[in-house]
């Protein structure tokens, strides 16, 4: 660009340069200006279709924005960054793919509840090291993949997988694919320097039905649920196998936010909401185990009705302070559990 050159020729033509542009550079400023704001409304209709299925304009308005975004890239290949809504394949993290990575926090795993009376002992058992009676969030338990993601000043840099708890495989390319997760935090009031989320990468039912129907069509072994086909999808070697798959992310975790101290889960879960990352709209919070236990006899009422399979409920204690207080087992946080509903019968299997 013209501007470079004359900076290292003489500095009083750079303030001039500066501040009148010439027509090709003005282009280009608009241009920049113009992909940056088709850029953020790309990004807002991908987070309202996928994240929140709820989306604001048809399906042909999108392709239209997206297609001009495309066009606008194509004409100056400059304006392209990695965290466009166009660059989710190839490039980015593609060269890491199934190194192992190692989580700066153990992932861990949840200690099951089978019946009401097992809740209620753990609730017992809070309540005496508390001295209190805790606070609730409850959500569903997804039936997916645990998936540790870290954005560094907001940009996404790193996807893994659970793996033994300690170290898990690069994903970044594959989780990159998937649309309701954001390849750039929304800044409203700035981003932490280091974000670091746990979370289930998942199917929708209706989304494997439709991906076996195609396979069986094509002659192809099927998969046998919609857990199976995530799994296959995260370990793709070629990520626009896993691009063409309506793969999904629900975050539930916050391991770190550089500079953000939050006072409960609930809290955690309307920051990453605010950042733009997806939370379970199902998500809600409970004054008193009761509480918790009328979510659990309710969700099950609903449980055949959901996008996706669920195998119970995550109760967990919502005040930070409580839960440092509880403390974790070598396996599991003393602070959660995992309601279990009665396993489901496998009739795809059958099929
Ligand atoms: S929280 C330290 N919340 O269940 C607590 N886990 O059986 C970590 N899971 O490995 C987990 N939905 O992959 C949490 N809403 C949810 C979840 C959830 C599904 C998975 C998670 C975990 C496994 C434990």
């Amino acid at each position: 660009m013209g501007f470079k050159q004359l900076q290292s020729a003489n500095p009083l033509v750079v303030s001039y340069a500066l501040m009148k542009p010439n027509r090709s550079e003005r282009r280009l400023l608009e241009a920049r200006k113009h992909a940056e704001a088709l850029r953020a409304k790309v990004m807002h209709h991908d987070y309202q279709y996928h994240a929140l299925q709820s989306p604001e304009i048809a399906d042909a308005e999108y392709d239209l924005l997206y297609r001009e975004l495309v066009d606008l890239e194509t004409e100056f290949p400059e304006l392209v960054v990695p965290d466009s809504p166009t660059q989710r394949v190839g490039g980015i993290g593609s060269d890491d793919l199934f190194q192992p990575v190692k989580h700066s926090v153990r992932l861990l795993s949840l200690d099951n509840a089978f019946s009401h009376d097992e809740l209620m002992s753990w609730q017992k058992r809070m309540e005496r090291s508390l001295g209190h009676s805790p606070s609730y969030v409850c959500e569903p338990k997804i039936d997916g993949l645990s998936v540790a993601l870290v954005y560094e000043r907001g940009i996404l840099t790193r996807g893994a997988t659970r793996g033994d708890g300690t170290t898990g495989e690069n994903i970044t390319a594959n989780l990159r694919t998937v649309r309701g997760l954001p390849l750039k935090l929304k800044a409203n009031e700035g981003v932490p320097d280091w974000l670091e989320v746990r979370g289930e990468a998942f199917l929708n039912i209706a989304d494997f039905e439709a991906m076996n129907r195609e396979l069986g069509e094509q002659g192809k072994p099927l998969f046998a649920n919609p857990r199976n086909t995530a799994s296959g999808l995260l370990r793709q070697k070629d990520s626009r196998v896993t691009a063409s798959r309506p793969l999904r992310v629900y975050c539930h975790g916050l391991v770190h936010a550089k500079g953000h101290t939050l006072k409960s889960h609930w809290e955690v879960l309307s920051y990453l909401e605010q950042l733009g990352l997806p939370v379970h709209p199902m998500a809600r919070q409970c004054p008193d185990i009761h509480a918790a236990q009328h979510y659990i006899t309710e969700l099950e009422k609903q449980r055949h009705s959901l996008a996706h399979e669920i195998d119970g409920v995550v109760i967990k204690v919502d005040r930070i302070s409580d839960q440092e207080e509880l403390g974790t087992t070598a396996k599991a946080p003393r602070w959660a559990i995992a309601y279990k509903y009665p396993a489901e019968e496998q009739t795809t299997r059958l099929k």
